[in-house]
């Protein structure tokens, strides 16, 4: 695929072109990680939506929607992470696996002190994570799972146990708040396990998803949805930065939203602020936007 140019819109440069480069060093330079953030750690989602609002197109996923100007950033994106965290229902859909590095774009890893490749997180209460998740090349790590006790039961036998991290899950209606046991109970053997879990149908609090990420050492985050996990992230305010993609297509959809909150239940928030870091422009009017949150 001939990688498209791009224009910075925002914020003013005098050479706003970003044009095709194998290296990616501009592109890389727009969207690192912030180096020591205070906290220690960053947490980036990136997501793609049509004109009017819908994440996904007429085949369900968003493959149908997205496009070379958005898989540019997308693979830059990728390269510059620790990790790769998504849900179990967006991996149900759009079959998640094997996250490769291409060859071009090692060097941003080696110059950052990363693994080769960045590691993948499936999120998961229920356990339903299909056994192809798993097909990986040899040098490319094994996927983790972060679900409930009761999901840890019931996935595929094939996930090495070491890679199924177990955390409590809340129930609907329930306070996800993390707190000061963080719902994790480590033990031994590079396994967390839970002192309790709700079985499939809980929620894992966001704070207790990042502490595990934490605890492997991961602290450069990317989160690539879907809109039910996305939503509780923004809601938990654990989300630093939205990487968002406006494709140039309308498409009318009952499914729609980059970010949802549970099955229409679940009490209504105060909408969040972001800022704008910067703006891109594909040659094919596609927008690459990327929105500071928090304070
Ligand atoms: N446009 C985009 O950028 C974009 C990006 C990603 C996905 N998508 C699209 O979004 C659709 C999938 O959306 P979705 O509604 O299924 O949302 P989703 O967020 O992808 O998946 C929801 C599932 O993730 C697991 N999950 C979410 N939060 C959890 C938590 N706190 N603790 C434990 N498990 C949790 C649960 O899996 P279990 O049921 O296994 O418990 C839940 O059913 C697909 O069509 C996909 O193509 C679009």
């Amino acid at each position: 695929m001939t990688s498209p140019e791009l224009t910075q819109l925002f914020p003013h440069s005098e050479s706003p072109d970003l044009g095709a480069s194998p290296t990616e060093f501009r592109l890389a330079s727009l969207y690192r990680f912030p180096e020591s953030p205070d906290k220690g750690w960053w947490l980036r989602a990136n997501m793609i939506s049509t004109v009017d609002g819908a994440v996904t197109g007429p085949d369900g996923s968003s493959s149908s929607i997205n496009n070379a100007a958005d898989f540019r950033v997308f693979e830059v994106l990728r390269a510059l992470c620790d990790v790769v965290v998504v849900a179990a229902g967006t991996v149900r859909a759009e079959g998640y696996r094997n996250i490769r590095t291409p060859e071009r774009l090692t060097h941003l890893r080696s110059r950052y002190g990363m693994d080769p490749h960045p590691h993948l997180v499936i999120v998961s209460a229920s356990g339903n994570v299909p056994a192809d998740a798993l097909t990986t090349d040899a040098d490319v790590s094994v996927p983790y799972v972060v679900t409930t006790s009761h999901g840890a039961s019931i996935l595929p036998a094939a996930f090495p146990s070491e890679n199924v991290i177990i955390l409590r899950a809340y129930g609907d209606g329930e306070a996800a708040g993390g707190g000061a046991d963080g719902g994790i109970d480590a033990e031994g053997g590079g396994q967390v396990r839970a002192s309790e879990s709700t079985g499939g149908s809980g929620r894992i609090a966001p704070e207790d998803i990042v502490g595990s990420l934490l605890e492997l050492g991961w602290s450069r985050i990317l989160l690539e949805g879907g809109p039910a996990l996305l939503g509780q992230f923004v809601r938990a305010g654990v989300l630093d930065e939205l990487c968002l993609t406006t494709s140039p297509l309308l498409f009318p959809s009952a499914v729609g939203r980059i970010t949802t909150i549970g099955g229409g239940s679940a009490p209504v928030g105060p909408p969040s602020g972001a800022r704008l870091g910067h703006l891109l422009k594909g040659e094919d009017s596609t927008l690459l936007a990327r929105w500071e949150l928090g304070d």
